[in-house]
């Protein structure tokens, strides 16, 4: 049995453990029935597609010459490749091949293609890599609500790594300089108190967020005190609650999607409280696009492009207490997040 201190951690390791965990590769809205996506997901290209009867995804390469059945298209129930029109249906079998007058079953088989659990929720949809059924969506009751107003922000892609985009989100010393223009300069550069607790699945932080002095008339509410609560379910789904003194809330969400070791896409959504007095949600939405787009430029500023997933310079071997208290919370709950999942696989139990 290898405890956690024998097993080494590499920079593979985080793909290695993460595709067994869902991950969005498109909205919604981006995939009407017979649109077929090609997305890259943990350095691997996949094709993603609406049958009339439900979602597929697939490794992006036919079986036969190595195709990108993204450059396909739908035929009813069936997925065509371009180069030699073989096809397959929704649940990845070949079901023809042009080329064989009766093609034989022991050939389609051979022919069926490398295909992922799918499914979607929360205007997103979700592709698994590696089935395993214990994991599961975590659930973020408000976003299904009716009653609140739930809207997914356009994808945003990111030429830095997930783990920067997480710290960015969490990381609540830049808004003073990162985002002088859109939220304004922070009465005091100081951290509020944070209360941070540990959970089975990821963490928890509680701190009073203080006003911040708007330049400009902005969506003057949202800078207003407030408390905030955010909320990492590992390994990389984090939710921003914040409650305004009047009652009213919003609860954000950024899920940065594993492009490659040094690329993702961050997919994110708001859901806005009932009557909430303030901007309407849409301009919110517009607001909030602006904001990510000022973290994304600082994200892409930072080198090395991935946090080392080890502590060392330019990662989180150089922190100031308490501001990276939580993007370190975040790096050692992940680290453990790993080293758990990894010592399953290495010693077979937990
Ligand atoms: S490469 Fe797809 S049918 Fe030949
Ligand atoms: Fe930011």
């Amino acid at each position: 049995m290898r405890s956690h201190a024998e097993i080494e951690l590499t920079e593979e390791v985080p793909f290695q453990v993460m595709k067994g965990t869902w991950q969005p590769v498109a909205n919604s809205a981006e995939l009407p029935p017979g649109k077929i996506i090609s997305y890259r997901l943990f350095d691997i290209d996949i094709v993603v597609a609406r049958f009339p009867s439900g979602l597929m995804a697939a490794e992006d390469s036919c079986p036969h010459k190595g195709a990108r059945l993204s450059r396909g298209h739908l035929c009813g129930e069936e997925l065509q490749c371009p180069y030699h029109g073989w096809r397959f249906n929704v649940t990845g079998e070949c079901t023809n091949i042009p080329s064989l007058i009766d093609p034989p079953k022991d050939k389609l088989r051979l022919s069926h293609l490398r295909h992922f659990p799918i499914q979607e929720r929360y205007g997103m949809i979700w592709v698994q890599m590696e089935p395993d059924p214990s994991v599961r969506l975590p659930d973020v009751p408000e976003f299904e609500d009716p009653a609140w107003t739930y809207l997914v922000g356009p994808p945003t892609s990111f030429k830095a790594g997930f783990r920067r985009e997480i710290e960015n989100y969490l990381d609540m010393t830049h808004f003073a300089f990162a985002h002088s223009t859109t939220l304004g300069q922070a009465a005091s550069p100081t951290v509020p108190d944070m209360d941070i607790s540990l959970h089975a699945d990821g963490f928890q932080m509680d701190a009073p967020f203080p006003a911040l002095e708007s330049p400009h008339e902005q969506p003057g509410k949202l800078m207003s005190a407030h408390h905030r609560r955010q909320r990492c379910f590992l390994p990389n789904f984090t939710t921003i609650r914040q409650t305004f003194a009047d009652g009213d809330e919003r609860v954000l969400v950024h899920i940065p999607s594993p492009n490659t070791g040094t690329d993702c896409t961050c997919f994110w959504a708001l859901a806005v409280s009932p009557g909430f007095n303030g901007p309407p949600p849409q301009d919110q939405l517009q607001f909030a696009i602006k904001v990510l787009d000022e973290d994304r430029i600082m994200c892409e500023n930072q080198m090395p492009r991935e946090v080392p997933i080890n502590p060392s310079r330019g990662g989180w071997g150089v922190l100031v207490t308490p501001g990276d208290t939580l993007a370190n919370t975040f790096q050692k709950s992940f680290r453990r997040y790993l080293l758990d999942r990894l010592a399953v696989k290495v010693n077979g139990t937990g």
